[in-house]
């Protein structure tokens, strides 16, 4: 019978993943381009703004390449890599950034575990929906960190157990029927929506995994994907942390961490329990969402070498008092996926519509409500997206420009005044990555 390996790579020949159409554009994708940004956890963790133009960057089990090509947009001028174990999944990602243009991606039929004959070293490693097929993550993970730069930056994945406690099931009812011992055939792709799609409906397996486009004839790679799926595991969180402990890895943040505040669960909660929840350790909030909320196919990661450290100070984590001494030194920064001609006209349209403009129609970090930004503070952002940094100082002189008197008294504003607003508006907006701050000199 074939090892592991020799299975996934059988299973991934057979049925290429993802099976997205090659003319398939990402650019409108905002939250895909998001999630390959390297510029964002590089900020997340050493709260400086990197340029992606220095950037070497792998996709490591590239598949057919979609997340290849969407790494190499969210990330201009870097260097991108693909590998991957399937010479037919290589084949396609090669089309498609062939199809797109980008003859600079350059994509390779190799094991993870051959890595290092690449003799190349990466800034940033996006192992996107495969770690999880390895016996031990915490191998996988070892075999990523021979290939990174001292302080680069991974952002990996496992599969939850629990979000996919019914798939888990599906595959054991399949590997007792012995589809599991072979390489995977149209047959057994078709016994699987036999059987499921001729179970009642209200059979508990049928309902929490069948979905009606599963019957369908195209339907092999999602029905692989989960019925069929060779080596797929699930792990918990303790697990996930288990695993990066091994690895000798730093958690940074989840890539969706929006989507798992421990608060958002709650209808109400008194303080003293929202104080308790809050002082535990990340880890254990995440393990409690997830206990009480498994709603995240993906624990879908940050990390980066352990023992490179982070700066201490950052502007996100000053107090009032240090805002009040330093805040001439803030250097504010636009996202660069914001920085587009699309949404300066969007800030344009805001201002002369008085509608407010739909932040996360253009930089989607996975929030679960739109964030949504007043015209005002929309025309002050505006010169962020044709020079960005400025000082802190220049969006203060514009804001005084554009809005010189209170409306209320119609006195003079005074920069305080307008440093209190526009403060509390660009910290609620750093929260979310869509500026950032550095204290270092702007034109440095
Ligand atoms: C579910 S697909 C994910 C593809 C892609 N990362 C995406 O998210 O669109 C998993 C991919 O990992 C590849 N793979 C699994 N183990 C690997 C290994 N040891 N080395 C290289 N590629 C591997 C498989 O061939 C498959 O193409």
């Amino acid at each position: 019978m074939a090892s592991l390996p020799e299975k996934v790579r059988q299973q991934f020949d057979f049925g290429p993943y993802p099976r997205i159409p090659i003319d398939s554009d990402p650019c409108p994708e905002t939250q895909l381009l998001f999630r390959h940004n390297w510029v964002t956890p590089y900020y997340l963790h050493y709260h400086h703004v990197a340029n992606p133009a220095t950037a070497t960057i792998l996709d490591a089990g590239c598949g057919t390449g979609y997340r290849t090509l969407a790494l190499a947009l969210a990330n201009p001028g870097a260097q991108v890599f693909g590998v991957d174990l399937s010479e037919r999944s290589v084949a396609l990602a090669r089309s498609r950034l062939d199809y797109h243009g980008r003859r600079d991606v350059q994509v390779h039929a190799l094991d993870i575990q051959d890595l290092p004959t690449l003799g190349l070293q990466f800034d940033y490693i996006n192992c996107d929906d495969t770690l999880y097929l390895f016996q031990d993550p915490a191998a996988g993970l070892t075999l990523l960190k021979r290939v990174l730069k001292p302080g680069g930056i991974i952002r990996a994945n496992l599969h939850s157990a629990l979000q996919r406690e019914a798939a888990y099931r599906g595959q054991a009812v399949f590997r007792q029927l012995g589809l599991f011992n072979e390489n995977p055939e149209t047959d057994a792709v078709e016994t699987v929506q036999s059987l499921i799609g001729g179970l009642k409906p209200w059979v508990n397996l049928k309902r929490q995994t069948w979905k009606p486009q599963f019957a369908q004839a195209d339907a092999t790679a999602d029905i692989l994907m989960n019925y069929l799926f060779q080596g797929d595991q699930g792990y918990t969180i303790p697990q996930m942390f288990a695993a990066l402990d091994a690895a000798d890895l730093q958690f940074i943040r989840m890539v969706n961490w929006q989507q798992w505040r421990l608060p958002d669960l709650f209808d109400q909660l008194p303080p003293p329990l929202h104080q308790r929840l809050m002082e535990l350790p990340q880890s254990q909030q995440l393990q409690l969402f997830e206990l009480m909320h498994p709603v995240h196919r993906l624990l879908d990661f940050w990390c980066v070498n352990a023992q490179v450290n982070a700066p201490t100070s950052a502007v996100a984590q000053w107090d009032a008092l240090t805002w009040a001494k330093q805040w001439s030194q803030v250097s504010v920064y636009l996202h660069p996926q914001l920085r587009t001609k699309i949404f300066r006209q969007a800030c344009l349209n805001s201002w002369r519509t008085h509608k407010p403009l739909i932040l996360t129609a253009h930089l989607d970090p996975g929030v679960n409500t739109p964030v949504a930004l007043d015209s005002r503070v929309a025309i002050i952002l505006l010169m962020l997206v044709d020079t960005s940094p400025q000082p802190l100082l220049n969006l203060i002189k514009r804001s005084m420009d554009l809005f010189p008197r209170d409306p209320d008294t119609l006195e003079t504003v005074t920069p305080e005044a307008v440093l209190a607003e526009l403060k509390h508006v660009l910290v609620a907006l750093e929260a979310g990555v869509f500026v950032m701050f550095e204290t270092r000199s702007f034109d440095s």
